[in-house]
């Protein structure tokens, strides 16, 4: 008898305690290893490897390297690489077109990604994060991308009861993803290229970065960008926002990058879209552009109707960020940035990351239109700026 009242309390506690870390939707705390995942009360949806992935496209690594090339003479080899990229970096300057090939054709299998995209390595290898994290990440991406677009209504703990704040994340997500791409207008689909780990949610095979960038291409959207005026990425990751935005229909699109990631993005954007929807160093300009970094220089004043930089200045050393936010300003009539502001000790250099605010005050000639949270991730600032 005793042990049986004993035992109940014990799990009122729990289902307490379960309550509580469910109050708490927000990555971060999934972050933190511990009973937290398995506490966590939410509908998970299964990651799947993928087996079947296009063909690498040999015409598209020939004509890649061409351009790596041609960059490099008129540049030199002195950018900025890290050790998960620096394989690829080998490959291009080696002009190994059989190497580049065989990285490319497993890109989201190996840790050339990592920081960038969600590969393979992240799902299924040694993971940094505790099994369960990436989907339950899925979870929380698809949920935020629903109620920043108002397609599922925000619960609120002061008008619901715990128990229903918490239900309110059982939600049907294959309905949620369809209303998604309805209201979108635009695919979320993640292309075949280099074998993506992926999610089915209504019937279509997707991922956690077409979701989370899907709300920036709609952002653009509504900042009332026209289809041909130009916009610059600053930083692009492996090209899925330039993918998604291309699909909203933007036509004038530019990443600036390192020439190594650069390579990356001609390459998934080149395969996704088609060789000729791309162009990089020296060549035609395409729908969408992929360019290093003094190119930034070749871009008239005045003639960027928005530039953009996601996840990326912080970790950029300050001299060089503030020379992007110069050019920025010079370039470009509005900026919008959506990064953290931690301030973290960087990886390998000595020092701390940056806050975009800060520098954008130092650089000055920049007006601030509005800042908020970043609805996809906790601790991520979204700010737009007027350049007066
Ligand atoms: C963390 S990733 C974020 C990518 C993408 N914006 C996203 O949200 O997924 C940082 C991006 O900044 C780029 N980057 C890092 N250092 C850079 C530099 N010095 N100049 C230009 N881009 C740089 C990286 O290559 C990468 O594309």
């Amino acid at each position: 008898m005793l042990l049986q009242k004993l035992w109940a309390r014990q799990r009122r506690r729990l289902l307490k305690w379960s309550i509580t870390v469910n109050r708490y939707r927000n990555i971060k705390l999934w972050g933190a290893a511990g009973l937290v995942h398995d506490l966590f009360d939410a509908p998970r949806p299964a990651i799947k490897k993928t087996s079947v992935s296009m063909d690498v496209d040999r015409v598209l690594v020939a004509r890649l390297l061409e351009n790596y090339r041609a960059l490099t003479q008129d540049f030199g080899t002195e950018f900025t690489i890290w050790p998960d990229v620096a394989p690829l970096h080998r490959a291009l300057t080696a002009g190994d077109a059989d190497s580049l090939a065989s990285q490319f054709g497993r890109l989201f299998q190996d840790n050339l990604l990592l920081g960038m995209g969600h590969a393979e390595t992240l799902y299924f290898g040694e993971r940094v994060w505790r099994p369960g994290f990436q989907e339950l990440r899925m979870t929380d991406t698809l949920l935020a991308l629903g109620e920043a677009l108002g397609v599922l209504s925000l619960p609120s703990h002061a008008q619901m009861k715990l128990i229903d704040y918490v239900t309110a994340m059982h939600t049907d997500q294959n309905a949620l993803f369809g209303k998604i791409e309805a209201v979108l207008a635009f695919s979320l689909e993640m292309p075949r290229v280099g074998n993506p780990p992926v999610f089915t949610l209504n019937g279509i095979s997707t991922n956690a970065d077409m979701v989370r960038h899907a709300y920036v291409a709609n952002r653009i959207r509504q900042l009332g960008v026209g289809p041909q005026e130009a916009i610059v990425e600053l930083g692009g990751g492996f090209g899925s926002l330039g993918l998604l935005a291309n699909r909203a229909g933007f036509r004038n699109y530019t990443i600036i990058d390192l020439p190594v990631v650069g390579a990356i993005q001609t390459y998934f954007l080149g395969s996704a879209l088609g060789r000729d929807a791309v162009s990089g160093y020296r060549e035609n300009p395409a729908a969408m552009r992929v360019l290093p970094p003094p190119s930034f220089g070749e871009i008239p004043d005045r003639s960027v109707a928005l530039s953009i930089n996601m996840d990326s200045l912080p970790e950029i050393p300050r001299p060089e960020a503030l020379a992007y936010l110069r050019e920025i300003r010079r370039t470009s009539r509005q900026f919008l940035s959506i990064n953290q502001e931690a301030s973290a000790p960087h990886e390998v250099r000595l020092e701390r990351q940056t806050i975009v605010s800060d520098m954008i005050e130092e650089v000055g000639g920049f007006e601030r239109i509005y800042r908020f949270p970043y609805w996809i991730i906790e601790g991520y600032a979204e700010e737009l700026y007027r350049v007066v």
